[in-house]
């Protein structure tokens, strides 16, 4: 059985304090309500992350993940953060390669290959994200973009190593828009990443892998989503910054 995950990604929302208490909230209603094996993973700003692992502390249902790291171990990169840092606090996770970042930051494929390199190289697990624009689906382009993503992003990687990653697909036009690709749409992507995955590292490194939905995923249609056979668990913008709407979404694998 695959690892079910539901990671809420805090985007630059909520100041210390606000945090503080969105995630104690969500702590809260995880333990008292959710009884499956899935996991709640909360991607917090910088700021946040210390307070909210040992918010965290010895609850593995709940883990914590940053929203970037830099590419380099350390380094006059003033301003940034490095895996190493987020790895130190307690950090779980980081997401690498969500679309803001892509189109606001200008990270590219052969950039986040090496992020993805050096958050592996110091304990952390990337969620490495991927997905099309409404361009690039209207023209019909969306499985070539999907399949250089993966093989320019991930696929250097040795087994070892990709088995620890998580994918997000986030349809770049489903972000943040209310618009969600139908559970159809969204299997039909998910199927041929894992398709992907197979052909270059073997059907059982395939079937292990985490694959999330992610782009207007809400409590109401996250149900018929992760009901999917290739869609593992969401990654949870708007929806995740109200602890009752996230835990309601981390529950539908209960
Ligand atoms: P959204 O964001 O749920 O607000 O659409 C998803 C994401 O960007 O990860």
């Amino acid at each position: 059985m695959r690892k079910k995950i539901v990671a809420g990604n805090w985007k630059m929302n909520m100041d210390y304090n606000e945090g503080l208490s969105l995630f104690s909230e969500v702590i809260n209603m995880v333990k008292d309500e959710v009884t499956g094996s899935q996991q709640a993973v909360v991607c917090s700003p910088f700021i946040h992350l210390h307070s909210l692992t040992h918010l965290a502390k010895g609850y593995a249902k709940v883990a914590v993940g940053a929203q970037n790291a830099h590419q380099a171990e350390s380094g006059a990169y003033t301003g940034e953060i490095s895996a190493r840092m987020i790895n130190s606090v307690g950090a779980e996770y980081v997401i690498l390669g969500h679309s803001e970042r892509r189109q606001y930051f200008g990270e590219d494929n052969a950039l986040l290959a090496k992020k993805t390199d050096t958050a592996l190289a110091n304990g952390l697990k990337p969620i490495f994200c991927i997905g099309e624009t409404l361009d690039e689906r209207n023209a019909e382009k969306h499985f070539d973009v999907i399949k250089s993503q993966l093989a320019e992003g991930v696929f250097h990687l040795d087994e070892a190593h990709f088995s620890k990653l998580v994918i997000a697909y986030e349809p770049v036009w489903a972000i943040g828009t209310g618009v969600t690709a139908s559970s159809a749409q969204a299997q039909e992507i998910h199927a041929f990443i894992r398709q992907e995955i197979a052909a270059k590292y073997g059907q059982p490194v395939a079937d292990g892998i985490t694959i999330l939905y992610g782009g207007s995923c809400n409590p109401k249609n996250a149900p018929e989503l992760f009901a999917q056979p290739d869609i593992d668990g969401g990654l949870i913008g708007g929806a995740s910054l109200k602890s009752r709407d996230f835990v309601d979404i981390v529950k539908v694998f209960n």
